[in-house]
């Protein structure tokens, strides 16, 4: 068993508010990832739990335990450094092995636990060099190993894989994930990723400024994100936000313009809307923008770049002198041809924010969900007629 949790967690380093009352829980074996910009507080959090930064307010609690006044060594947490902080006279193989060799764990488990991290890490053939003798990314998983040996409660990793390349970041974060699952670590890890932590988090809390912005499962942030903040971080490309204005329509319905894109939104969404409209901010995420089906209700955007990224392309569009992204499968961009382009938009994937506070406003309805927006996300109605993918092609 290890929970974790942090009561009205505040810290501030003389003027700086690093962190503005924080209240985490982190369930046991669950993988949390901590995601924000520079200086938003994830360290400073991870350093906390850790007993090496004492606390302006609050408290930390470990299995139910008040471990606020504990110090580093008696709590049973492994933690992974931003700067690796590796012993420079000491050998990877040492290097790995001393949490367990101070904790005088016999020998031959030393051995297996090392030699195991360090199959894990494609460390196996250099155990005997010292860190200065290592790449910045060998260094990376050396600290990384040091922490695995120790099958330690708690795990606070700080941005571990930040200088691996990205085929071999992507390949140690699935074997990762793999491994805490094997040993059944509780887990509170760092990343700037936001794919990252769509893919390892069972948890993701999103700081800045040291105030969590939101959390909740990867999946409820990037459908419900509750600010145009934590719509942009998450979800790449970025969700497009521009500014439109909802108005009450004939009947009980709102009818949402921004720029070119005119759609008709259920009156439920926003019942609030006063007679004259308001300004709102629309958030669409790129993947979930369509080629309109031919005689379908249209959204008329320029074309104004194709970006192919092999698997996907990227097309970049003007909505009256806004600009947006939209996402579709390979191939689309060249089909469609520069100009005005149709697009469609789902209502329902229509995220509203307030103009100043970025609040998210008003009642959606999940999108993803509905099975073309995730298999087929530029495919058309099939109940209707050609498109003008294939009309054009
Ligand atoms: N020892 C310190 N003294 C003064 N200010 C500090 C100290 N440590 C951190 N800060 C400040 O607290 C804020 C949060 O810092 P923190 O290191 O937690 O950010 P971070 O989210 O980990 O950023 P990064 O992604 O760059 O690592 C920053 O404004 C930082 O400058
Ligand atoms: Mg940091």
């Amino acid at each position: 068993m290890a929970t974790v949790e942090l009561r009205g967690v505040r810290k501030v380093f003389g003027r700086v508010e690093a962190l503005a009352t924080v209240d985490v829980r982190v369930e046991d074996r669950s993988f949390t990832c901590l995601v924000g910009p520079s200086g938003s507080g994830k360290s400073t959090l991870l350093n906390i739990v850790a007993g090496l930064e004492s606390l302006s307010e609050g408290q930390v609690f470990l299995d139910g335990t008040d471990i606020t006044r504990q110090a580093p060594a008696e709590r049973d947490i492994a933690m992974v450094f931003q700067s690796y902080a590796l012993y420079p006279h000491m050998s990877v193989f040492d290097n790995m092995a001393f949490g367990l060799k101070v904790r005088k764990t016999p020998s031959d488990v030393v051995r297996q636990r090392v030699e195991e991290a360090a199959s894990l890490l494609q460390l196996s053939d250099l155990l005997d060099r010292k860190p200065r003798q290592l790449s910045g990314g060998q260094r990376q998983r050396v600290a990384l190993g040091r922490a695995i040996t120790r099958h330690p409660k708690v795990f606070l990793l700080d941005e571990p894989l930040s200088n691996l390349d990205a085929q071999l970041r992507f390949q140690t974060r699935v074997e990762l994930k793999l491994l805490f699952e094997r040993i059944g670590g509780t887990v509170i890890y760092v990343t700037h990723d936001q794919s990252e932590a769509m893919t390892l988090a069972d948890q993701v809390v999103v700081l800045d400024k040291g105030r969590i912005q939101q959390m909740g499962a990867p999946m409820t942030i990037y459908e419900q994100p509750s600010n145009v903040f934590v719509a942009r971080f998450l979800g790449s490309p970025a969700m497009n936000v521009i500014s439109g204005r909802v108005a009450r329509s004939d009947g009980d319905g709102l009818r949402l313009v921004a720029g070119a894109l005119t759609t008709d939104l259920p009156g439920e969404r926003l019942p609030d809307v006063p007679a004259g409209g308001v300004d709102v901010l629309v958030g669409i995420r790129p993947e979930l923008i369509s080629v309109a089906p031919a005689g379908h209700l249209t959204w008329n955007a320029r074309l104004r770049l194709v970006e192919s990224l092999g698997a996907q392309d990227l097309l970049y569009l003007d909505d009256e002198g806004q600009s947006l992204v939209a996402a579709g499968p390979s191939g689309l961009g060249a089909a469609l041809g520069r100009g005005d382009v149709s697009f469609d938009v789902r209502p329902e994937a229509i995220h509203l924010f307030h103009p100043e506070s970025g609040d998210a406003i008003g009642v959606r309805h999940r999108t993803s969900a509905a099975p073309w927006t995730i298999a087929r996300p530029m495919e058309p109605d099939p109940s209707s007629g050609t498109t003008d993918q294939e009309e054009r092609s």
